[in-house]
């Protein structure tokens, strides 16, 4: 590396002021330490990252969230996950499309986004008490895969109140 050779060659005979020799050395080992550092923060953050996509996968977002997941018995590319559905979901509550969770992420930050996960209560079929139940580690493990794989797709469609009727597809539930 550029820093280790640009070090000055200590003069074989001369007197050499301590500082002289200490300071690269501190220098060095300081450096190994950051290094150490860093690579278990990194480490850490992509087992969080891995984590997330585990969730997403395993807890169910990927089959309302990500368009065609189902019926593709989950071979959508990675790409594509998460970027919402204009399939909707009709029921007594009017018909909801699975937002774009890609662009959702986008407007949180990692606490507002805890703060809301802790308490919202979207309509329905949104398991939120699933989400609810969540630990404080699963939380920040899908906002930083999400955030990983960043902002992709378009917004769903809006929201269409009970008494109006929803223009494209829609899975409708009884009631
Ligand atoms: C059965 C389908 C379904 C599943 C499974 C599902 N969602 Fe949703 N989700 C929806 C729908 C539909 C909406 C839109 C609700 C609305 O418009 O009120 C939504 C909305 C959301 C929102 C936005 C809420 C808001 O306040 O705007 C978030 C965040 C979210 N889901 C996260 C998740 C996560 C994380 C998972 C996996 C743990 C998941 N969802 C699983 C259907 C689903």
């Amino acid at each position: 590396m550029a820093a280790r050779t640009s070090h000055p060659a200590v003069p074989g005979k001369t007197k050499v002021p301590t500082m002289r020799l200490v300071s690269p050395l501190f220098q060095a080992l300081a450096l190994t330490a950051f290094a150490a550092t860093a690579h278990a923060a990194g480490d850490g953050d992509r087992a969080l990252v891995e984590h997330g996509r585990y969730l997403v996968q395993t807890a169910g977002c990927n089959d309302c969230h990500t368009p065609g997941y189902a019926a593709a018995q989950g071979r959508v590319s990675e790409k594509d996950w998460l970027t919402g559905d204009h399939v909707g979901w009709s029921g007594p509550w009017g018909t909801t499309y699975a937002t774009n969770l890609r662009l959702y992420m986008m407007q949180h930050s990692e606490d507002s986004w805890l703060r809301t996960a802790r308490t919202f209560t979207p309509r329905p079929p949104m398991p939120w008490f699933n989400v609810h139940a969540m630990s404080d580690r699963d939380l920040v493990a899908l906002y930083r895969y999400i955030r990983s794989i960043g902002p992709a797709g378009e917004p769903v469609p809006a929201f269409v109140p009970p008494d109006q009727t929803p223009t494209g597809p829609v899975v409708r539930f009884p009631g």
